[in-house]
């Protein structure tokens, strides 16, 4: 065998499952509606939620950006990539979520890989959330701390596994704020009491509650009633924000040792000036206007209304993020496909993104559906459930 059979071994394997994953190819802005592959359809698949990316003040601020600045940041930000935009971002994310200090890294991805290893190492424990995203997956592996999976939400799991964990020198819980499969939001106010009594850190990752829950925006900590400097808030920029970027709110003394440990803050490049301040001024949007986020979550509402009422299963979901579960990976790639049909994008999930048995198709909702958008996902989910069940 040389090295390509290999890796056709691999992907017959992939084939075989039904799970060989294909790029898509976007020819449009990413709005509430695309071109994709040549096809026109209304995007229930982004995480655009406020349809921030798109934005006339946004997209301007990028623009100057580039003219100040040029595109790229030369360099990683501990050498030469520090651009003064960053102080900015930071400071606006500390204000927004109540910390001392904020730190941005390249991507929320970059961030749980890189903070997670810095939070735990050898001989201690980290407490994870069964649905936890991959990025907190892999920076658990990276960290080379014991890992313990608790059952999904399961406060009383969560409790039992920290009374039988006194002999680890340090514990760390971490969760999803919002679930980005599941679209639930986690039960903040009893981990957060559990990680007192238990003198552990929790660590929130809040991509997909950031800019959607709690006053301004905040997140799901402020939407819980929690907040300071006791739980370390990460996020991202890429999802409500409509940009790229990730980033960890906290302590200064955190922050400091973020910046002299995380690899993925030390050994990359820094964002680019364009990103940075096209993220400083949809923050400023986003905190400002409320509008956006009510008429986010009334579009979701309106979308499960309609789903039920057609007869698709969706989980019990309080946000934008609606999983319409399928169960079976070829059904829910045969059901989106036939969706695009119709003039409607809404992504099959499948694993390893979702437990087997679980394949779903990954609804969200944006603040800039119109009620025609809305009208178009009803037609074409109602179509396709007449074709396949009703047979
Ligand atoms: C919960 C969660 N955390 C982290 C990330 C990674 O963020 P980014 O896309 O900015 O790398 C994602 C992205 O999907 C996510 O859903």
């Amino acid at each position: 065998m040389n090295v390509y059979d290999w890796i056709q071994t691999d992907c017959t394997e992939l084939e075989e499952a039904g799970l060989l994953r294909h790029l898509r190819t976007v020819s449009s802005p990413p709005a509430n509606t695309v071109t994709i592959d040549d096809n026109y359809v209304v995007m229930l698949g982004s995480n655009n939620y406020l349809g921030l990316s798109t934005h006339p003040s946004v997209v301007s601020a990028a623009a100057s950006a580039a003219t100040v600045y040029g595109v790229g940041a030369s360099g990683s930000r501990l050498l030469t990539g520090n651009t003064e935009l960053y102080t900015t971002l930071e400071n606006t994310l500390s204000d927004l979520k109540r910390t001392e200090a904020s730190l941005v890294f390249s991507s929320g991805y970059a961030a749980n890989t890189s903070i997670i290893p810095v939070l735990a190492g050898e001989g201690d424990l980290i407490l994870s959330d069964a649905l936890n995203h991959a990025s907190i997956i892999d920076g658990c592996r990276l960290s080379r701390a014991t890992k313990q999976i608790y059952r999904h939400c399961d406060v009383e799991h969560l409790k039992s596994l920290l009374q039988e964990s006194s002999g680890f020198r340090r514990r760390l819980i971490i969760t999803d704020g919002v679930f980005s499969m599941d679209g639930d939001i986690a039960p903040l106010q009893d981990i957060f009491q559990l990680s007192k009594t238990y003198d552990a850190m929790l660590l929130v990752d809040d991509a997909h509650g950031f800019g959607v829950l709690g006053e301004k925006g905040r997140g799901t900590v402020s939407h819980c009633g929690l907040e300071g400097e006791d739980i370390i808030q990460m996020g991202t920029l890429s999802k409500a924000v409509g940009a790229l970027g990730g980033y960890v709110s906290g302590s200064r003394q955190l922050i400091e040792l973020l910046i002299n440990k995380a690899r993925g803050f030390i050994f990359t490049t820094g964002l680019p000036p364009v990103v940075l301040s096209a993220a400083n001024t949809a923050i400023e949007i986003m905190s400002s206007t409320p509008s956006l986020r009510k008429q986010l979550l009334k579009n979701a509402e309106d979308m499960k209304t309609i789903l039920t009422g057609i007869g698709y299963t969706i989980l019990p979901t309080q946000t934008q993020i609606i999983p319409v579960i399928l169960g079976d990976t070829q059904r829910a790639t045969e059901i989106a496909e036939a969706l695009i049909t119709e003039d409607v994008y809404a992504p099959a999930i499948r694993p390893p993104a979702v437990p087997e048995g679980t394949s779903r198709l990954r609804v969200t909702a944006m603040a800039t559906h119109t009620d025609l958008d809305i009208q178009v996902a009803e037609n074409g989910f109602a179509k396709v459930w007449k074709q396949l069940y009703e047979k």
